[in-house]
């Protein structure tokens, strides 16, 4: 590219030509944009005329968006010069004539960044560093091939760290050959590909083995393990499974943050165990769950084991207690729960077992109903949430928070305003559950950030309210979604509402 070669002759002449005069053009030089502009009027043109092209989709008032945006900026700057370039580009999703884009890429947050392939027909999340270096080296071996060649041992040292796949061939044609290639493209991102005529070159390299075989590399549990079947969906499914810890430490070590995102992120029940690891109790609790842990390898279920101590923050998550640990829990799809409370080493198989077997009721964690709900905004709670909006025949506005947002803090006086224009109306309940010291048991509610509110219709009718957070919207919106009666069916059309643009959740909401 002209850019990069101009920069270079800037960086000789320096070498020749006075301080300052270099500076200037120093600065002249880094005044040019790297990262591509893109919008809806020319993102296809752009796009197909790349084989590798990477896009960022940001919004303008997205701090993590503005924390990449120098790394970002730097990362093009360097891969412009790489063999062949590598072109990286940027969208402004929130614009209104862009957002067709956003949707087609299924953008839910920002920045989100996509590979795209061969001029756009193929698309990928790109899941590595957020700073300049780790960008460029993330983005090198992306661009490459997905599965390296290993020629030498040396390659094999250089290539083979934390989880690494290598497939051992005979030749490198086939179907086998042609399958684990395949997957290595589809998983390209994910994981870390490698192929070999020669299993000799391996770290513990054994000259018997000569494949087709997938050998995983991991560091740790037993190193490696080897896989024969080549049907693509089986090797998905052994990488996978494989890949991640028989029992996954919950700590903040930054090596060990990969294999709790696979934890977490894995479709697995997943079975977690909190416990005072400075407590007598603590090894024979740790060995016994570790057992259990193998005993179910590939069943469907993970592991995890947190010291208590420093799991303050998981424990109230989970919305645990002190005084409960040891405790073991299994979360299933994000919404079952099932606890054991203080459970001793000797209980853990068969509790396990007994969960396995489906003979674990769930556990729903709730406050105690109130006594006395007076207030105009009124109390629900998990126990009483199906009687007072499932079963109460009555329109219901309900908000799911937490004490600390202040998003929410923000609302509760609309909401009492609202709830105080509906109090003579026997039809409307306005209410609010603390979605912190409750379970959501219920997969009608989707609460990904507080506040969120939900309206539910006297005739089972669901909507999320996404408008205004301001009493008249609200009103409205209530007015439009409740169930009828004859009377207000005559009322006039005035009350209809249509919900503002809402703001996108990441400034209107608090994190969960
Ligand atoms: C795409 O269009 C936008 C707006 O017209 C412009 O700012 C940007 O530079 C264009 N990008 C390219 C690569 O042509
Ligand atoms: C863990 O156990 C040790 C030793 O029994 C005790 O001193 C400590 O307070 C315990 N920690 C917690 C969080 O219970």
């Amino acid at each position: 590219m002209a850019s990069s070669a101009l920069i270079r002759f800037f960086l000789f002449a320096s070498l020749l030509f006075s301080a300052s005069f270099f500076e200037i053009y120093a600065e002249e030089a880094e005044a040019k944009e790297f990262v591509v502009t893109l919008d809806n009027s020319n993102f296809s043109d752009v796009v197909s005329k790349h084989n590798f092209i990477v896009v960022e989709f940001y919004a303008p008032w997205c701090g993590h968006c503005k924390n990449l945006a120098p790394e970002y900026e730097k990362a093009a700057s360097v891969l412009s010069s790489h063999d062949p370039p590598i072109t990286l580009a940027k969208v402004d999703a929130n614009e209104e004539s862009n957002r067709e884009l956003a949707t087609q890429f299924e953008i839910r947050g920002f920045p989100t960044i996509k590979i795209l392939r061969n001029g756009g027909k193929s698309s990928q999340d790109y899941k590595g560093p957020r700073d300049a270096d780790g960008i460029v080296d993330y983005l090198k071996k992306q661009s490459g091939p997905a599965s390296a060649e290993i020629k030498s041992a040396e390659d094999a040292n250089n290539l083979i760290k934390n989880v690494f796949i290598v497939g051992i061939f005979p030749k490198f044609s086939g179907e086998e050959f042609d399958s684990f290639n395949a997957l290595a493209e589809k998983l390209r991102s994910d994981y870390d590909f490698g192929h070999t005529l020669d299993a000799k070159l391996l770290p513990r390299g054994e000259t018997s083995v000569s494949g087709p075989v997938v050998r995983l590399f991991k560091p740790f549990d037993e190193q490696f393990v080897d896989f024969k079947d080549f049907d693509p969906a089986k090797l998905e499914k052994f990488i996978e499974a494989s890949s991640i810890p028989i029992v996954t430490e919950f700590n903040n070590d930054p090596s060990n943050h990969v294999y709790l995102s696979k934890f977490f992120s894995s479709s697995n029940d997943k079975a977690m165990l909190f416990l005072n690891y400075t407590t007598d109790a603590a090894d024979s609790l740790k060995s016994k769950y570790r057992e259990v842990a193998e005993q179910y390898k590939g069943e469907g279920i993970s592991f995890l084991i947190g010291d208590s101590e420093s799991s303050q923050a998981a424990l109230n998550y989970f919305g645990l207690k002190e005084d409960q640990v040891p405790v073991l829990l299994v979360q299933k799809n994000d919404r079952f729960k099932y606890v054991k409370f203080n459970v001793e080493a000797d209980q853990i198989a068969p509790w396990v077992k007994d969960y396995m077997n489906g003979n674990v009721p769930q556990f729903i964690k709730s406050e105690p109903i109130p006594e006395s709900n007076n207030e105009p905004v009124k109390v629900v709670v998990a126990d009483s949430i199906q009687d007072v909006v499932y079963k109460s025949g009555k329109n219901v506005l309900l908000e799911f928070y937490s004490p600390w947002c202040g998003h929410c803090k923000k609302l509760a006086p609309t909401l009492d305003e609202v709830a105080v224009s509906y109090e003579s109306d026997p039809d409307v309940i306005i209410a609010k559950f603390d979605a912190t010291a409750n379970d959501i048991a219920d997969g009608d509610f989707e609460v990904q950030g507080y506040p969120t509110l939900y309206f539910r219709s006297a005739s089972g009718k669901l909507v999320e309210y996404n408008g205004d957070r301001s009493k008249e919207d609200i009103i409205n919106f209530i007015e439009t979604n409740r169930d009828k009666t004859a009377e207000a069916d005559t009322k006039p059309e005035d009350t209809e509402s249509k919900p503002k643009e809402s703001k996108p959740d990441s400034e209107a909401k608090d994190e969960l």
